[in-house]
């Protein structure tokens, strides 16, 4: 005979468990990945389906971008840091985010390709992060601590954005442009420009909490040449929310560097 009761409690923490699975996944970030110490790093799943970008990027453009550029970055990165770790016998491996800030103490036979595919790996854990859907094309603008920062370092919303397109728009080549956090100057907001792969972590100390990506692989299929088309879009998909998740994020990692990597 079925105990009625104890069915009800298997099935009260059956749907307790799958929730709970469910919140942990779903809040496990791209950009935490980018703190392990690990020498196999994984290509994290993005927050969202590959159409959800949709209309502002496409979904073949998220797919290739996500499946086939981010994951050659991270099967790259991984094979650079094995081998020098083989080659070192090195113990215990570093966060590539110590890596990258620290690439002047990365052996010259493997620097070129930490700092291109590790930087590869870690600017687009970033980029992915702090984008979400927006099926309804609202306008978005940040609120809270972010928002009254922005206003502070930069005058108001509609001035930074503006800075921001311009960097963007005047990026030569393929490259990321930033809103990061320079620890120098007391957490300052500032906007920079990075090159190819290159990363905001390898100059001075800036903590990368919001960026765009200006490689044509990230709007070709949908816009081929037309990058203002690519800034535009993208404005409507950043979730300030996620932004002011990560600078939060960054303020919690408690970052100290090793004598030696
Ligand atoms: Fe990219």
């Amino acid at each position: 005979m079925v105990d009625v009761h104890a069915v009800m409690i298997f099935r009260s923490w059956l749907l307790s468990f799958c929730c709970f699975t469910v919140v942990v996944v779903a809040k496990r970030m791209p950009y935490e990945f980018i703190t392990e110490r690990t020498n196999s790093y994984t290509l994290p799943p993005l927050p969202y389906d590959y159409k959800d970008l949709e209309p502002f990027i496409d979904e073949a453009t998220v797919r290739v971008h996500h499946t086939g550029h981010h994951a050659a970055y991270t099967k790259k990165m991984n094979a650079a840091i094995q081998e020098w770790e083989s080659e070192a016998k090195v113990t215990e491996s570093a966060m590539i985010f110590e890596l990258l800030h620290r690439l002047e103490d990365v052996p010259d036979k493997y620097r070129v390709a930490i700092q291109n595919n590790g930087g590869g790996y870690v600017n687009h854990n970033l980029y992915w992060s702090v984008m979400s859907p927006n099926p309804n094309s609202d306008e978005r603008e940040p609120t809270g601590q972010i928002g009254i920062d922005i206003d502070e370092d930069f005058g108001n919303f509609s001035n930074f954005k503006d800075l921001f397109t311009k960097e963007a728009l005047s990026l030569f080549g393929s490259g990321y442009v930033w809103l990061c956090r320079d620890v120098n100057q007391n957490r300052k907001l500032i906007i920079s420009k990075t090159a190819n792969q290159d990363s905001p972590l390898q100059d001075g100390f800036q903590l990368p909490i919001l960026v765009i990506d200006i490689w044509e692989h990230a709007y070709y299929i949908k816009h081929q040449n037309r990058r203002p088309q690519h800034v535009s879009d993208w404005w409507k998909l950043v979730d300030w929310t996620a932004v002011e998740e990560l600078d939060e994020w960054w303020k919690k990692q408690n970052i100290k560097y090793h004598d030696e990597l």
